[in-house]
């Protein structure tokens, strides 16, 4: 995905820094050449022999080194990447780049670049939430720089809010949708993908057949056609596509809360297979056989995640796209699931055991839309979703 790029990963002082060493290696595993800077403050959290051995190049931490001056100098050093990451972004380098200055490597390398930068910032959560940061924030979006991130939890320091560097992923999938020219560059997706998990005992489930294929391929097409995609997704059998945010949940309610949490985006596009019941009666202990008779299960009714999702007034994506899995009456019962549920397209899909769809790599869908119903001829999962992709890109042109 990232194959050829050169990023220049500028990684700042903070507890966050031991988790651009990992960033460094994933980076490479899309393609990427990472060239390595370190601030001082960084030197405090992670050493240059563990960064440059990972990157398996130098790592650049002075400003003032004749030598490398003569080589070549931290102007060409700065514009010769693709993209500058600067992961952790400290409340201090971020106020440096939002006033302009050079005082050092890693700020003068940000303000001699005209190449795009990507800050993943990380702090305690009083300071991002200070003004001045987020006044420095404002002017750095304003300036055209991207920002993956921060996200809440438990911090380092004991408190709990704002204030967590992005994970790798994320950061990954930052880089890849800033990097690509692609029709979805600058939008947000949030895809749900495979079956959900409805527990009845600690060691049973009620569970359906979806392989979550047809989710995952749809969020690898968006990612490249420039999207940055959340990708919510239950236990599915296939792997998640690489580059993109990755929320892993098993209920049926755990992805409603997800998709609440992923929100604001552009498109949102239900892939899963939601299960409708969950299991009321669950017990956190393994039901035993018996002499007295077989269990018996009460059932109570799921959030219906994509009608809940499509019909809110304030925060809805512009294009919401459902999903339909149907048995008999393809067109027609899908037709009237897209108007009961108030989403903008309905994918329809015939999955009788016949047609071998669920769990299956192809796939023979009908796009149900204001215009109508579009018959797509049975293909591959990939192609299915490449042209769902296409579309999504022509809708929110
Ligand atoms: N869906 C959802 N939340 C649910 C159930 C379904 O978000 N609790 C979404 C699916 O992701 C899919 C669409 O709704 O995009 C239709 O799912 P489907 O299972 O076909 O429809 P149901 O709502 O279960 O309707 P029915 O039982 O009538 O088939």
């Amino acid at each position: 995905m990232l194959a050829g790029k050169h990023i220049l990963l500028i990684i700042g002082g903070g507890i966050a820094a031991y988790k651009s060493l990992d960033l460094i290696r994933r980076l490479q595993d899309q393609g990427a050449r990472v060239t390595p800077v370190l601030t001082k403050a960084g030197e405090e959290f992670v050493t240059p022999l563990s960064v440059s051995a990972l990157a398996g190049s130098e790592v650049h931490r002075d400003l003032f080194d004749l030598t490398k001056e003569a080589e070549m100098g931290h102007i060409q050093l700065s514009r010769s990447a693709d993209l500058l990451v600067v992961a952790p972004a400290t409340a201090d380098l971020m106020a440096k780049m939002a006033n302009g200055h050079a005082n050092d490597l890693a700020s003068t390398l940000l303000l001699a670049t005209d190449t795009p930068v990507l800050l993943a910032p990380a702090m305690n959560v009083r300071m991002w939430e200070h003004p001045a940061t987020q006044r420095n924030l404002a002017t750095l979006l304003q300036d055209g720089v991207s920002c993956v991130g921060p996200n809440e939890g438990a911090m380092a320091c004991g408190e709990y809010g704002p204030g967590r560097m992005a994970e790798v992923p994320e950061i990954i999938s930052a880089v890849a949708a800033r990097l690509s020219d692609g029709p979805l560059r600058g939008k947000r997706v949030l895809v749900t993908s495979g079956p959900t998990h409805e527990p009845i005992d600690p060691v049973r489930y009620i569970a359906n057949r979806s392989s979550g294929a047809q989710g995952t391929a749809l969020a690898r097409a968006l990612t490249a056609l420039g999207a940055e995609v959340v990708f919510i997704t239950g236990p599915a059998s296939v792997a998640p596509p690489a580059g993109v945010e990755v929320v892993a949940v098993e209920t049926a309610q755990e992805m409603s809360e997800a998709v609440d949490a992923a929100l604001p985006a552009d498109a949102a596009v239900f892939a899963a297979a939601v299960a409708d019941w969950r299991v009321t009666s669950a017990s956190d202990r393994k039901l035993k056989k018996s002499k007295d008779g077989l269990p018996v299960m009460e059932f109570a009714e799921n959030p219906d995640i994509l009608k809940r999702v499509a019909h809110m007034t304030k925060g809805r994506p512009a294009l919401v796209v459902g999903f339909a899995a149907e048995t008999d009456d393809v067109v027609e019962n899908a037709t009237a699931k897209r108007l009961r549920k108030g989403c903008d397209w309905i994918v329809a899909n015939d999955v009788s055991p016949s047609t071998g769809i669920m769990g299956g790599s192809e796939n023979a869908v009908v796009l149900i839309s204001d215009d109508g119903a579009e018959e797509w001829p049975r293909m591959g999962k990939d192609a299915v979703a490449r042209q769902i992709a296409e579309r999504v890109a022509a809708a929110l042109a």
